[in-house]
């Protein structure tokens, strides 16, 4: 393969997110969010790695790393305490200096709005059922945008949109209808922070934070090829449709109907989609997903995984025979990388950032006091190989993200599942003192950047 495929202007980069990485909960004049109010909540979190107290050391860290974008989340209820209305200054003064910190150090802030941690006193009247947390939304963009408008690159309003929809779906949280009528509110949310980013005329760009991932038939039988065709566009392009073209697609129509589930649309609501298309596509992916046809006959959602779910009717999740898995059983497989990000860009045809994907693990100090993470490396190393690959296909890739830069509290498996470059030492029950030490993958990566990509070795 040529040499100097990645552009000198691509954006090496490593993300976290607000609530399961800064803690201090809940000093600092920050509000609740979901997270804090939920059922079976992982103590670990109040803590979580300590970053607002390491934040200096922290960026000094991503600079020696030679970083060239930084994504991480703001928290809403940080910045807002009850979602809208009264400004906590020590939150915006906390952002603040992390962002300058960031510009300071060369590294461009990709700022993520909301991350899995609406504020509780939204959820409290209703969270996204109700259309005046699209109004609290937008009041929260228009106060990020106006203290860091000017130094913010990279915008994206809501993460992983797709899957707080899946998750009700697989959970059965409230009815379909019910589920998708919150889905439209995101989406309308979305549209606002967009345009009004638009408006303001501001450097930035936006654009989504989806979860995505290549679907594969489990074989060739037309009805397992249907299944994963209504999957990829119920979980994929569904919400690159709407958050790119504006418009809910056609299919997906008939199936919202057919499942009872079509939102109610105000009268202005297609306008404010359409004003609100996105500039670029910035998505994680961790695996692919294979399914068969449904076994069923009735629209019910069924059993729900974090990657993939089933829907009765229409398609369900089997293992695929050809791909290895991590060892919390997530399957490897950095060729669907390539297909997703080919498919993506051949039906937008936009700048395409990739925001999340590394390998999660359960990683102890050893006798050395290091972290010697070989899998991760080797995993990262096959990974970037494709990106070459999809490079030189022509699809224009603009970046790449480690998930994560730091280990964090893990969504389902808390500090059992680690995913840094720089590991954190504390553990579910003891927070000790969250010292930072840079594991092998660091020093692997600082030079994969160092020669832009050209020495994976
Ligand atoms: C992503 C989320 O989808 O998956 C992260 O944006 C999450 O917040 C990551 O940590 C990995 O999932 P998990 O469950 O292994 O932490």
């Amino acid at each position: 393969m040529p040499n100097n495929l990645f552009p000198p202007e691509f954006l090496w980069a490593a993300s976290t997110s607000a609530y399961q990485f800064e803690g201090s909960f809940p000093s600092d004049g920050k509000g609740l969010s979901i997270q804090d109010k939920k059922k079976n909540r992982n103590p670990a979190l109040d803590i979580a790695c300590d970053h607002i107290h390491h934040i200096e050391e922290d960026v000094a860290l991503l600079k020696e790393l030679g970083l060239k974008a930084y994504r991480f989340s703001i928290s809403w209820s940080r910045i807002l305490p009850l979602g809208r209305g009264k400004i906590n200054e020590q939150g915006l003064a906390f952002y603040a200096k992390l962002i300058g910190l960031l510009v300071k150090s060369d590294i461009a802030p990709i700022v993520t709005m909301m991350h899995d941690d609406l504020p509780w006193a939204l959820e409290q009247e209703g969270g996204w059922s109700n259309r005046q947390t699209i109004e609290a939304f937008k009041e929260y963009c228009a106060i990020l945008y106006e203290h860091f408008g000017d130094q913010v690159q990279f915008w994206q309003p809501i993460c992983e949109q797709n899957l707080l929809t899946i998750e009700k779906i697989a959970t059965k949280e409230g009815s379909l209808k019910e589920i998708f009528q919150q889905n439209h509110h995101m989406f309308l949310a979305h549209a606002h922070a967009v345009s009004l980013l638009h408006k303001m005329k501001l450097k930035g760009k936006i654009g989504p934070a989806l979860n995505l991932v290549s679907v594969y038939p489990a074989t060739s039988n037309p009805l397992d090829v249907l299944a994963a065709q209504n999957m990829a566009l119920i979980r994929n392009w569904f919400y690159l449709d709407v958050l790119m073209k504006g418009e809910y697609p056609a299919l997906m129509v008939e199936h919202l109907k057919t499942m009872h589930a079509m939102p109610d649309f105000e009268p202005n609501d297609l306008a404010v989609l359409k004003a609100g298309c996105c500039d670029m596509i910035s998505f994680s992916n961790y695996t692919s997903a294979t399914v068969m046809a449904s076994q069923g006959s009735s629209f019910q959602d069924d059993t729900g995984l974090k990657y993939g779910f089933n829907m009765q009717g229409l398609f369900q999740i089997v293992k695929n025979p050809h791909l290895g898995q991590t060892e919390f059983d997530w399957e490897v497989d950095p060729i669907g990388t390539r297909l997703i990000l080919m498919d993506v860009f051949q039906r937008y045809q936009k700048p395409i950032f990739i925001i999340e994907r590394s390998l999660g693990e359960n990683e102890v100090l050893d006798e050395e006091d290091e972290i010697k993470d070989d899998r991760r490396i080797r995993y990262l190393q096959l990974q970037i190989e494709e990106l070459k690959k999809v490079i030189l296909s022509g699809v224009k890739l603009i970046g790449f993200c480690t998930w994560s830069a730091f280990d964090l509290v893990s969504t389902g498996n808390g500090m059992k599942k680690r995913y840094g470059l720089i590991y954190v030492d504390r553990d579910d029950e003891n927070p000790k003192d969250c010292r930072r030490v840079c594991k092998k993958s660091y020093a692997w990566y600082k030079q994969v950047i160092a020669s832009q990509g050209n020495n994976l070795k």
